[in-house]
């Protein structure tokens, strides 16, 4: 087994640069993920659903703080980081660019969101860089949890009135797409996978992960009654696979440009909280200025 490199060891500077990359679009994925489902907090069905949607949301905003400190290993500061994000020059995943309509919606982002994240965060555990691989292993339990909690909100409702049963059919039909576009573009369209794979800062590449998503959620979908949306959905005996239709990768182009449905509102909200939160920013590093001051006044 490769030993991970350390923040020390000597690392070709494009390395770096594609580990930054990375770790930082994950971190702003898990805070920009906190949005959509931050927004049902106030509006879960009962005290029992709002504590443990409650719980998820934190989890996720301390995913987002772990990457984030596991990429400054790599000599970036938070603040360009988070410049970068607020300027539009680093992504985060295209899935949070879609509007929560429906409680099902919540059920359905654990249920194939997370699950998305889990297929492809599991391999990152033995990514090559070692606090990322650290981070993804917390992470990746975490996301485990979510994961299921998001089945079971869909178990109930699929199991419910008839009208809790079109809803979470109704999420599953508008979040199948936007997960599988999750794992990035085609293999053949990938311009990072190929490097990233030699430098096993990725472990699998994006076509293997989405089929296995597939593979796993299909059955999940139907044990509990709900339909996958899509029409040339097929086991293939000899692949041992399902095959699927085509993704629209149009679409999903025009997300990672900045053009989903809620794309606007979700950056505004970010630049709001990051605004909002200068003052404690500021109240910490003056309590650490003083600290330090007085630990040299002491020596
Ligand atoms: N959303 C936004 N941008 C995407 C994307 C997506 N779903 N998929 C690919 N892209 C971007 C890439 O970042 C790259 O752009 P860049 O060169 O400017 O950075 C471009 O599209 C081409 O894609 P590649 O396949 O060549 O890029 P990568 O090799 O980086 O692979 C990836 C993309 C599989 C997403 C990889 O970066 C990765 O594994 N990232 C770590 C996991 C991650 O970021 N997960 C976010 C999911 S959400 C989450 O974890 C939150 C949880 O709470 C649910």
């Amino acid at each position: 087994m490769m030993n991970s490199l350390s923040r020390k060891d000597w690392m070709p500077e494009a390395y770096r640069k594609t580990l930054v990359r990375q770790m930082s679009q994950h971190a702003h994925s898990e805070i920009v993920g906190m949005l959509p489902e931050g927004n049902w907090i106030t509006r879960a069905p009962n005290l029992r659903r709002k504590a443990i949607l409650l719980a998820k949301v934190q989890d996720e905003g301390g995913h987002g703080l772990y990457l984030y400190a596991a990429a400054e290993t790599l000599g970036t500061s938070r603040d360009e980081m988070i410049e970068a994000l607020h300027s539009g020059k680093a992504k985060y995943s295209t899935i949070f660019n879609y509007p929560t309509l429906t409680w099902a919606d919540i059920g359905a982002i654990g249920w194939l969101v997370d699950g998305a994240a889990i297929m492809n965060q599991v391999p990152l555990q033995r990514t090559s860089y070692g606090p990322y691989a650290r981070a993804m292993v917390r992470i990746c339990k975490e996301e485990s949890f979510h994961q299921r909690q998001g089945y079971e909100i869909m178990m109930h409702l699929a199991a419910g009135a008839a009208e809790q049963k079109r809803m979470a059919q109704d999420a599953l039909n508008r979040w199948w797409q936007p997960s599988l576009m999750m794992f990035g573009p085609p293999d053949d369209q990938s311009p990072n996978t190929e490097q990233s794979m030699r430098w096993r800062i990725k472990r699998d590449t994006n076509d293997a992960l989405r089929q296995k998503f597939v593979d796993i959620t299909v059955p999940q979908a139907e044990a509990i009654g709900l339909t996958v949306p899509d029409p040339e959905l097929k086991w293939n005996e000899a692949r041992g696979s399902y095959d699927f239709g085509a993704v629209d990768w149009e679409e999903f182009k025009a997300v990672v440009k900045g053009q989903g449905p809620v794309a606007k509102e979700r950056m505004a909200a970010r630049v709001k909280a990051w605004e909002e939160g200068a003052w404690v920013r500021d109240a910490a590093r003056a309590h650490a200025a003083k600290r330090a001051a007085a630990k040299q006044a002491a020596e």
